[in-house]
């Protein structure tokens, strides 16, 4: 198949003066890394992460100018491994995807065939990316806490910045499986929207985090999805309950952690780290199999699509922790 010389891309760059500006741009083929597949990306999606990198953080993407995108969906259409072909369907995420690899916010991107798996069966290339990298996470989350024991009749499941990517897709593949689901959230006016997701109540965000100072509150939750990190991480495991089960994933609120040792020693809560970057690829499919099958929930409730376009005004949206539910970009646009 022939390949065109160029494509749209979001291009991030550094100017003189330290600012970072996005431009919608064509790019040569030939600046692509040489990697084993050659993918013409259908869709992507946008996360957090993706909006650090386009917005200047060095921890996430050191080199400018860049194309971020840490999701991709869409067709091989050059391979030179056996284990991929070309017209085969894949999700490229995680790894270095648009961290320094030149990434989904482009219409063409080349990795390495260890980063894609073939597009699970179930899933079309656009709710691959309406779930993408946050429920992915969210999923990882939810295998972690059952495979620690939590069940549904384990008692209150607290989920943190609910109305966000990796939050929303919590709430409702909890919903879905039946848990008493309590979505903690900082916008007030999506009550509605988070009932209909599957949240059987809904606290503030204030609610969620604790100033009194006291090393532990009244047990209440059997487990958490925490993606928020900070005073919210901190109250969550004061208030989980004995034998708790806390998933910490995100940062949106802060990266720091105060709290003491009490939850653990005197309650046995755990703290369970959840990665969706480096996980191995048998438990990224497992999740993916899991989203494609049992736990698939109603995406048209979370999504939201842009083009290329559009996308610059929903990345300044979500660095103020305005988006809600999921972006899907749609790179045919
Ligand atoms: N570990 C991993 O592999 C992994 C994978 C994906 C994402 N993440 C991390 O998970 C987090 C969520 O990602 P996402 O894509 O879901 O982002 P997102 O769509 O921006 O959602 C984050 C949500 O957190 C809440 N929030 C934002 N700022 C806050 C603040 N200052 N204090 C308290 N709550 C705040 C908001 O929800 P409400 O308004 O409803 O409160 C916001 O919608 C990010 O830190 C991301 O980097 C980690």
């Amino acid at each position: 198949m022939a390949l065109p010389e160029k494509f749209k891309a979001m291009v991030v760059s550094e100017t003189v003066e330290k600012k970072f500006v996005r431009e919608i741009t064509q790019k040569a083929l030939s600046e692509l890394p040489g990697g084993e597949l050659i993918v013409e990306v259908k869709y992507s999606s946008l996360n957090y992460k993706d909006a650090l990198s386009a917005s200047g953080n060095k921890a996430v993407t050191r080199k400018y100018p860049h194309t971020p995108g840490i999701d991709a969906a869409g067709v091989v259409v050059d391979s030179t491994t056996k284990a991929f072909g070309a017209g085969d369907e894949v999700v490229v995420m995680g790894f270095d995807l648009g961290m320094n690899t030149s990434g989904g916010f482009g219409q063409y991107l080349s990795v390495p065939s260890g980063w894609a798996v073939k597009l699970p069966q179930g899933l079309s290339l656009r709710d691959s990316m309406g779930y993408g990298t946050a429920g992915l996470t969210a999923a990882l989350c939810i295998l972690r806490l059952m495979a620690g024991g939590l069940n549904k009749d384990s008692g209150e499941v607290l989920v943190t910045g609910a109305t966000g990517g990796v939050g929303s897709i919590a709430v409702a593949i909890l919903g879905k499986l039946g848990f008493n689901v309590v979505a903690a959230t900082g916008k007030a006016d999506e009550k509605e929207f988070l009932t209909q997701l599957g949240a059987k109540a809904i606290i503030s965000r204030e609610e969620a985090s604790d100033t009194s100072g006291r090393p532990l509150q009244k047990g209440r939750w059997a487990g958490v999805v925490d993606t928020v990190g900070g005073n919210i991480l901190a109250t969550a495991l004061k208030t989980a309950k004995y034998g708790g089960l806390v998933a910490a994933c995100g940062n949106a609120m802060s990266a720091d952690l105060n709290v003491n040792v009490f939850p653990f020693i005197l309650r046995g809560v755990s703290l369970l780290g959840v990665d969706s970057v480096e996980i191995p690829m048998r438990a990224r499919q497992m999740a993916w199999n899991k989203l494609a099958g049992e736990w698939s929930v109603d995406l048209l409730r979370i999504v939201t699509e842009v083009s290329l376009d559009g996308l610059s005004a929903e990345i300044d949206k979500i660095l103020k922790g305005g988006v809600r539910g999921r972006v899907v970009v749609d790179l045919s646009k």
